[in-house]
């Protein structure tokens, strides 16, 4: 097996591992009660709009894999839980299938699998035009996410070491595009600084994609040997990024929150922190690897409800109802995001 599949392969098995500690910063949200909520459970919507989008669930199956043997047949699984609970899919970076036209099946099954669906295509920022223009047409892609991963580039031996010049190709890319195009972190959150630069150049959907869950540091740190190894803790976590992005404020910004998102309940809290969708890895993974499909579908459903009966308690009829819903934050993300003067 060459190289990158090894790497693919140990991403998957790592990312399960890093995954079993299932405390985060969604646990230091929670909502004031409200007993009169004037609400009914059968009224709930779970319709949101990402990337100018209309999605029926808030729930999307972020970008993972493909590219190596063995994530087909993850792929596959994958796509078909999309397609029967219409959940927008991203595949994993096509970075691969670009240059090794050999490996292309293992992403095309998503399409095959889920061919009415919302799916979307993965560069990395180092892509050129040309290269996101052939990742979308690849999957019949409705929008492009371009992932950013500086540290965990950082942390791979075999990694990038050289991040010069993301802005522009990624304004580039937006630009040459007729598809929207998400720009998202993996795992270290985004604070508002970068927010504001990605929104200087024209991006308006963006994945925060905070620490909480899959940590890619620690990822790479056991693929390395180094179980004692630095930056495990580096970034943001998925509220505090979520709280920068309120700091930015910009209308017309959609945000979608990844990392760590559990169940039903972060989806709401999220919600009510400005996003207008969850993306779910870890938690996905985990489930495709563990369980039969039908107990997958059974787990997504149990989410769906979950969302409901939040909303309802909370006397919403619509996910954008949650912005305005009064949340409660607490222990350190409460206390670092004072000293980010982000709350
Ligand atoms: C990822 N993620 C990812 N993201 C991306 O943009 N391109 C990619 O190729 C991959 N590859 C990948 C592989 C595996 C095995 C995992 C678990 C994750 C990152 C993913 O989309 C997400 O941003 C993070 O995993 C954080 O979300 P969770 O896992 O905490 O829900």
């Amino acid at each position: 097996m060459d190289r990158r599949s090894i790497r693919k392969l140990d991403h998957i098995r790592n990312a399960l591992i890093t995954l079993e500690n299932g405390a985060n910063s969604f646990d230091d949200v929670s909502f004031v009660p409200n007993s009169l909520p004037n609400a009914a459970l059968a009224e709930t919507s779970l319709d949101t709009v990402i990337a100018s989008l209309r999605l029926s669930s808030p729930i999307m199956i972020n970008a993972m894999t493909g590219g190596a043997g063995g994530t087909t047949q993850i792929n596959q699984k994958l796509a078909i839980i999309a397609r029967e609970r219409n959940l927008a899919m991203a595949v994993g970076s096509q970075m691969a299938a670009l240059r090794d036209p050999d490996v292309t099946d293992s992403y095309l099954i998503v399409r095959r699998e889920h061919p009415q669906g919302i799916l979307f295509a993965n560069v990395g920022a180092e892509a050129t035009v040309e290269q996101a223009i052939a990742a979308v047409e690849m999957m019949q892609a409705n929008g492009l996410q371009i992932h950013l991963n500086v540290m965990q580039e950082l942390l791979m031996p075999e990694g990038d070491r050289d991040f010069r010049g993301y802005l522009e190709r990624i304004q580039a890319i937006r630009e040459s595009l007729d598809v929207p195009v998400i720009v998202k972190e993996v795992g270290f959150g985004m604070a508002k600084e970068s927010i504001e630069k990605l929104i200087e150049i024209g991006i308006r959907t963006i994945d925060v994609g905070g620490r909480g869950g899959t940590n890619f540091a620690q990822v790479e740190n056991m693929r390395n040997d180094q179980p004692n190894a630095m930056f495990e803790d580096w970034g943001f976590t998925t509220v505090e990024s979520l709280l920068e992005a309120n700091a930015v404020g910009h209308p017309g910004v959609s945000y979608i929150a990844t990392g760590g998102v559990r169940h039903g309940l972060d989806v709401v809290k999220a919600a009510s922190l400005g996003a207008s969708a969850v993306g779910m890895a870890g938690a996905m993974l985990r489930l495709v690897q563990r369980e039969s499909l039908e107990d997958c579908l059974s787990t997504v459903d149990r989410w769906h409800h979950q969302i409901r009966v939040a909303m309802t308690a909370l006397g919403m009829k619509g996910l954008a109802d949650a912005v305005c819903t009064p949340v409660m934050i607490a222990g350190k993300t409460a206390e670092r995001a004072r000293l980010r003067h982000v709350q």
